[in-house]
C-alpha cells in the first residue's frame, strides 16, 4: 500500500478527527448537564440553583416533563414576571424573629406553607413520594398534597413521615371511582380533599418531543422507560376530563366530610360559583402555567378572587413561587397559604429528601427575612399596604 492508499481504519480515523472538531458535535454538548462537578447542598443558596442540580441529574425526559408549560409557555414565564411587578414597602423593625406559624382546616403550619400535588415523584427519587413526605416533614413539619397522579398511594405514603397530609382528585365521571380512591385516604387521615378541575386538556409540546425520541429508543423516564412509546393518544388531550360541572361539589359531599377545596380557580365569578356548591376552601392556582396558555399569573388575579371570597373561606395560592418574598407578597394580596410545586421537586430530583427538605428551609428563613424587611413581625400584620403591584 503506498503512502497515498487510504485504507477503511484510516479513512474512519480521520474522519473520527474531523468530527471532534466539528461545530456540529459541539453543538450536542449541553453545558450544564456536562458540568464535572455537582456542588454540595449546603454550597446552594436559593431555590433556583436546586433545579440546576436536578437538571444535571436527571434524564433529559424527566427533567423536561417537570419543567414544561403549555403550549408557547407564556402564562408559565407570566407566574414569575407577576413577582417582579410587586414592590414589596420597605419599613423597619428591631425584630429579630417574626411569628408565623398558622392553622388551616385544623392543619397546623409553623409557616403558611404546603407541597402541592405533582405527579410520580417516583421519576426522580426510588423512594418517591415517601421521599418527598419525609423530606417536607423535615422543614418544621410542612404539609403535603398528594397527587391523584403520585407513584406511591396515600397508604403507602402517609406513615412516613409525622406531617399531615391532604389529598388531591382529578374528578371522574362514574362517582363510585371518586368514592374508591378518596374514602380509604381520607380513613387513613387525609384532612383534606382538592379537587383540581383547572387542566382538562393539556398539550405537553416539550413532552411530546422526549417522548418521540424515546420511541426511537433512547433515554428512560415518563413516556416509555426507553421502551416505544404509548401511540393511542399522540397530542396528549385529556379526554376523560372534559365533561366536569359544578354540581360534581354538591354529589362529592354526599360522601367527602372533611374538607373540599376547588383548586384551578382564576376568576372572581368562578370562585363564587365554588362557593355556592359549598367547597370549604378556593385555591388559586394554573398548574403552574401547565394548563391554558395566555391565561393570567396567579398573583394578578388573586386580589379579585380574594375580595369575591371576602373571608367566607380560607383562599390557597401557587404556581410561580420561588422566593420567601414571592410568599409574601401572595400573603400580602390576600392568600392565607401557599403551596410550592415544582420547588420541593426540584430538591427531590436534586438530592432526595434531605434536597426537598433544605429548599424548603431557604423559603422559610427568606420569608422570615421579607416579612422582617417590611415590618412584619406576624402574620396578622401582613396586609395590602406593604405592596404596590404594578400588573400591565
Ligand atoms: C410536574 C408537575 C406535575 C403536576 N401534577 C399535578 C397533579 O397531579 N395534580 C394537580 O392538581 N396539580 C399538578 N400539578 C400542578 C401543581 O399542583 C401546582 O399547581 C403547580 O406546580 C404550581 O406551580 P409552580 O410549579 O410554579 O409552583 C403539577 C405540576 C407539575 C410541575
Amino acid at each position: 500500500m503506498n503512502k497515498f492508499d487510504i485504507s477503511r481504519r484510516r479513512s474512519l480515523e480521520a474522519l473520527a478527527g474531523f468530527l471532534a472538531g466539528s461545530p456540529l458535535l459541539k453543538g450536542q454538548i449541553d453545558p450544564i448537564r456536562d458540568h464535572a462537578r455537582v456542588p454540595g447542598i449546603k454550597e446552594l443558596l436559593t431555590s433556583f440553583e436546586f433545579e440546576a442540580v436536578m437538571y444535571s441529574k436527571q434524564t433529559r425526559a424527566v427533567y423536561d416533563y417537570r419543567a414544561y408549560g403549555e403550549e408557547s409557555e407564556f402564562t408559565l414565564r407570566r407566574n414569575r414576571l407577576a413577582f417582579d411587578w410587586v414592590q414589596l414597602v420597605k419599613k423597619q423593625t428591631t425584630a429579630s424573629a417574626a411569628q408565623t406559624a398558622t392553622e388551616l382546616f385544623g392543619t397546623k403550619m409553623a409557616f403558611p406553607l404546603m407541597v402541592s400535588p405533582t405527579a410520580l415523584h417516583g421519576d426522580l427519587d426510588k423512594d418517591a413520594e415517601q421521599a418527598t413526605h419525609k423530606g417536607a416533614a423535615a422543614a418544621s413539619g410542612t404539609p403535603m398534597i398528594l397527587s391523584n397522579n403520585s407513584t406511591l398511594s396515600f397508604d403507602k405514603v402517609m406513615p412516613a413521615a409525622p406531617s399531615p397530609m391532604w389529598i388531591q382528585l382529578y374528578p371522574k365521571q362514574a362517582m363510585d371511582a371518586n368514592k374508591t380512591y378518596l374514602e380509604p385516604a381520607i380513613a387513613q387521615g387525609a384532612k383534606a380533599v382538592v379537587v383540581t378541575i383547572d387542566q382538562q386538556s393539556s398539550t405537553y409540546e416539550r413532552s411530546l418531543h422526549d417522548r418521540n425520541l424515546n420511541a426511537l429508543g433512547g433515554g428512560r423516564g415518563r413516556f416509555g422507560g426507553g421502551g416505544p412509546a404509548p401511540a393511542a393518544n399522540p397530542y396528549r388531550m385529556s379526554t376523560g376530563r372534559l365533561w366536569y360541572e359544578w354540581k360534581f361539589f354538591d354529589e362529592l359531599r354526599d360522601f367527602v366530610k372533611v374538607p373540599i377545596l376547588a383548586k384551578g380557580i382564576l376568576t372572581a365569578e368562578d370562585a363564587k360559583l365554588a362557593l355556592e356548591h359549598g367547597v370549604d376552601g378556593i385555591y388559586v392556582s394554573n398548574h403552574g402555567g401547565r394548563s391554558l396558555d395566555y391565561g393570567p399569573s396567579t398573583l394578578e388575579v388573586l386580589p379579585e378572587i380574594v375580595d369575591a371570597v371576602a373571608g367566607k373561606v380560607p383562599v390557597v395560592f401557587d404556581s410561580g413561587l420561588r422566593r420567601g418574598s414571592d410568599v409574601l407578597k401572595a400573603l400580602a394580596l390576600g392568600a392565607n397559604a401557599v403551596c410550592l410545586g415544582r420547588v420541593p421537586l426540584w430538591g427531590l430530583g436534586a438530592y432526595g429528601a434531605t434536597g426537598v427538605t433544605r429548599v424548603l428551609e431557604i423559603i422559610q428563613a427568606e420569608l422570615v427575612q421579607a416579612m422582617l424587611q417590611s415590618g412584619c413581625t406576624s402574620l396578622d400584620s401582613i396586609n395590602r399596604k406593604i405592596v404596590l403591584p404594578n400588573f400591565p
